[in-house]
């Protein structure tokens, strides 16, 4: 009998249909779309957002170990797991350990989150700067990530770094880690002829923490933040996950971890 092989796609979630679909859904095509002899299967690793889409939508999604339980039984025995997380950090460790009692019992490979190597933070920065606008003069970008007190926050500062070493006036802060606002705010004040901001959001959807921290009218919100500090300020509420450069990045760790 031929070896039944399967990609299994693994996000964070969200409770956000519309970003569900035009983030979540296309990275999981495209991945599917490079390795057309494995059958999909999608898997997130927030319970709060299976158990919310379930009771509200009825919609069922699967755990990392739900998923690979149920591959194994229908005879899967090789099975690449490709998670839509940007980098290496609570969520995927999650993923790593939930995955980790079925490495014997299956051919089982991981494919690298968006940010894991070098080589990985020069291509997003190309992405970037081939799909968006690059900042006219006096604009700033400037992309809200999540952040984390895993380690792995790292990512972000270096992201920060990497964009303007390359010629572009953005700047990259964090909800809930290193850099925030705060810290943006700073190095924005340091540059008095950067008068505008451009808003985007540092993630694979564009959930609550996109259209509320960032783009809400709440006083809190980044936008209202930097314009009470004066500045003009455009909110581009769309996930990572619409750039079909990001989409081919993570289709293309899923195929390397295939061919590993
Ligand atoms: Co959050």
């Amino acid at each position: 009998m031929a070896e039944r092989k399967a990609v299994l796609v693994v996000s964070f979630g969200t409770t956000y249909r519309e970003t569900l679909e035009k983030n979540i859904a296309a990275i999981e095509s495209a991945v599917a779309a490079a390795m057309p002899e494995r059958v999909l299967r999608r898997a997130f690793t927030s319970g709060m957002v299976i158990v919310r889409l379930k009771k509200r939508d009825g919609l069922v999604v699967d755990t990392v170990a739900e998923a690979l339980d149920k591959l194994e039984r229908e005879g899967f025995t090789d099975v690449v797991v490709q998670p839509t997380h940007i980098m290496n950090g609570d969520e995927y460790d999650k993923l790593r350990a939930q995955a980790a009692p079925f490495a014997g019992r299956m051919r089982l490979r991981f494919g690298a989150p968006l940010l894991t190597a070098l080589e990985d933070y020069r291509a997003l920065c190309q992405v970037l700067m081939e799909a968006l606008p690059a900042p006219e003069a006096g604009e700033a970008l400037v992309f809200m990530g999540h952040g984390t007190g895993h380690f792995a926050n790292a990512a972000y500062a270096k992201l920060d770094y990497m964009l303007r070493d390359l010629g572009w006036d953005a700047f990259v802060g964090t909800v809930e880690g290193y850099p925030t606002l705060e810290e943006v705010l700073h190095r924005l004040e340091e540059r008095p002829d950067l008068r505008r901001v451009r808003l985007y959001p540092l993630m694979i959807v564009a959930g609550d923490h996109a259209q509320n921290d960032m783009a809400g009218d709440g006083e809190d919100s980044w936008k209202s933040r930097l314009e009470r500090a004066g500045y003009g300020v455009r909110c581009h509420v769309a996930g990572l996950g619409e750039l079909p450069g990001v989409r081919a990045m993570f289709a293309a760790h899923a195929l390397a971890a295939a061919e590993a």
